[in-house]
C-alpha cells in the first residue's frame, strides 16, 4: 500500500490494541425480538425498534404499494426535481401527530440536526448545549460556527448560570437538549429548561429521537409529555427508531420550517428519503394514531423488566424510559457479561469509555413492544445466571 495511507493502518492497529475497534455483528434476519446474529438465533436487546415496527406487515404493505405507484427513488433534490406528494403527506401527518404547526423531513435524524442548527445560528451566536447531547447535535453546532457553551446534564440551574455568564455577548442564542438520553435512559426536565429559555427569550430545540413513539400520549414525544406545544420552537425526530424505518423530521414553528425549506442544506443539496421509506413512515403514523396499544405494551414490558432486575439486585442507573442500563463499572466486566449473555442466547451490548464515562461501563438493554413475556423471562433468567457467575449479584 502507498506510504501516504500507512497512518490509517497504524490507527486501525491502535484501535484493535486498545479495544476500541468496532466489530460489527452480521444479521441475517429482520429486526425483531429475535435475530439471527452471526448464524445464531438470539434474543435481541440491542436495537431501537421500540414498537416492533421495523418488520411490521402494515409497513411492508404500504412500502410495496407505494413502490408500485411511485417507483423507488425521488430522482433528485426536492427543490430541483419537484417534491413527491408522498413526502408532503408525511410532513402533514407528522405535524398533526406531533400537534405542532408544521414539519419537514430529512434523510436521517443526523442530517436533520445538521440542517437545523446552522440554519438558526452562526458565528455571532451561541448554543447552550447539554453536556451529554448526541454526536449529531455536536456536529451540527460545530458546523454552524456558533460558540458552544455546555451546561451540566439536565440542570436548569446550570443553564441559567451559563446564560448569565454570556449575557450581552451574542447576537442570537439557541438552547439544545436531547429529549431522552440514550446511554442512561433519563430525560430532560424540558418544562424547567423552557422556563429558563422564555425568561431570556432564547430559541429552544429538543432532539426527541428516543422520545418519539415512547413518551407522551400515544408516543407523541417529550413535548407532548410535558404539554409544551407551541413553547418549544423545534423538535428533531427520527424515523429510524420507534417508527422502525429511516429518515429524519423537524417539527414545530411554521416560520422555522419554512426557513429550513429555504436554508436547510441537506434539504437543498441531498435527495429526499426513498419512496418505500416514506410510505412506511406514513403507515407507522397510521398505527400510532389508531391505538396506543404498542406504546402501552412497550412501557409495561419496560416496567416489568426493570422491576425484576432491581428486585434481583441489579443497578439500572438513571433509567426513566425503556432504555435500561445495567450498571457494571469496569468495561472488562461489561464485555465479559455481554459475551456470556450471548452464549446464553441474549444479545445485549456492553458500553464503555468513551461512549460513557470511565468506571460507568454497562450493558444497555433496549426493551421493545415486540418482546413477549416469555422473551423477558428468558432474558431475566440469563441475566441472573451470568450476574451470579460474575459476582455482580449474590
Ligand atoms: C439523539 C439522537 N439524535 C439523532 C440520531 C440520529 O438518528 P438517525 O439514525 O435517524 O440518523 C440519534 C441516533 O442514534 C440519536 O440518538
Amino acid at each position: 500500500m502507498s506510504g501516504k495511507l500507512t497512518w490509517i493502518d497504524e490507527e486501525l492497529e491502535n484501535l484493535h490494541k486498545t479495544g476500541f475497534y468496532n466489530n460489527i455483528r452480521i444479521l441475517s434476519s429482520p429486526q425483531g425480538a429475535w435475530l439471527i446474529v452471526d448464524g445464531k438465533k438470539v434474543l435481541n436487546f440491542c436495537s431501537n425498534n421500540y414498537l416492533g415496527l421495523a418488520n411490521h406487515p402494515k409497513l411492508i404493505k404500504a412500502a410495496t404499494e407505494a413502490m408500485q405507484k411511485y417507483g423507488v427513488g425521488p430522482g433528485a433534490v426536492r427543490t430541483i426535481a419537484g417534491t413527491m406528494d408522498l413526502h408532503l403527506e408525511l410532513e402533514k401527518r407528522m405535524a398533526a401527530f406531533k400537534r405542532v404547526e408544521a414539519a419537514i423531513t430529512f434523510q436521517s435524524g443526523f442530517s436533520a440536526n445538521g440542517a437545523t442548527i446552522p440554519a438558526l445560528v452562526g458565528k455571532e451566536d451561541v448554543v447552550f448545549s447539554d453536556e451529554l447531547n448526541h454526536a449529531s447535535i455536536i456536529d451540527g453546532c460545530r458546523l454552524s460556527g456558533a460558540r458552544i457553551v455546555r451546561y451540566d446534564h439536565c440542570s436548569p440551574e446550570s443553564l441559567e448560570a451559563v446564560i448569565h455568564k454570556q449575557a450581552g455577548n451574542y447576537r442570537r442564542a439557541l438552547i439544545i437538549t436531547d429529549g431522552v438520553f440514550s446511554m442512561d435512559g433519563d430525560y430532560a426536565p424540558l418544562d424547567k429548561l423552557v422556563e429558563v429559555a422564555e425568561a431570556h427569550e432564547i430559541m429552544t430545540m429538543v432532539d426527541d429521537a428516543h422520545g418519539e413513539g415512547v413518551l407522551g400520549e400515544g408516543g407523541r414525544g417529550i413535548v407532548d409529555h410535558f404539554h409544551l406545544h407551541g413553547r418549544v420552537d423545534i423538535e428533531i425526530g427520527t424515523f429510524s427508531k420507534a417508527f422502525g424505518v429511516m429518515g429524519g423530521v423537524v417539527a414545530g414553528n411554521a416560520t422555522i420550517i419554512e426557513w429550513l425549506r429555504q436554508r436547510g442544506r441537506p434539504f437543498l443539496f441531498s435527495s429526499a428519503v426513498t419512496v418505500p421509506d416514506t410510505a412506511a413512515c406514513i403507515a407507522a403514523v397510521d398505527l400510532l394514531e389508531e391505538s396506543t396499544e404498542l406504546v402501552d405494551l412497550l412501557w409495561s414490558n419496560a416496567d416489568y423488566f426493570k422491576k425484576e432486575m432491581q428486585a434481583t439486585g441489579f443497578d439500572t442507573g438513571l433509567s426513566m424510559t425503556p432504555i435500561t442500563p445495567v450498571m457494571l463499572g469496569e468495561v472488562s466486566l461489561a464485555r465479559e457479561f455481554s459475551s456470556k449473555l450471548y452464549d446464553e442466547g441474549v444479545f445485549a451490548m456492553a458500553l464503555g469509555f468513551p461512549t460513557v464515562p470511565r468506571g460507568k461501563a454497562r450493558i444497555r438493554v433496549m426493551i421493545s413492544a415486540a418482546h413477549t413475556q416469555d422473551d423477558l423471562d428468558k432474558s431475566l433468567e440469563a441475566f441472573r445466571k451470568v450476574g451470579r457467575e460474575l459476582g455482580v449479584i449474590g
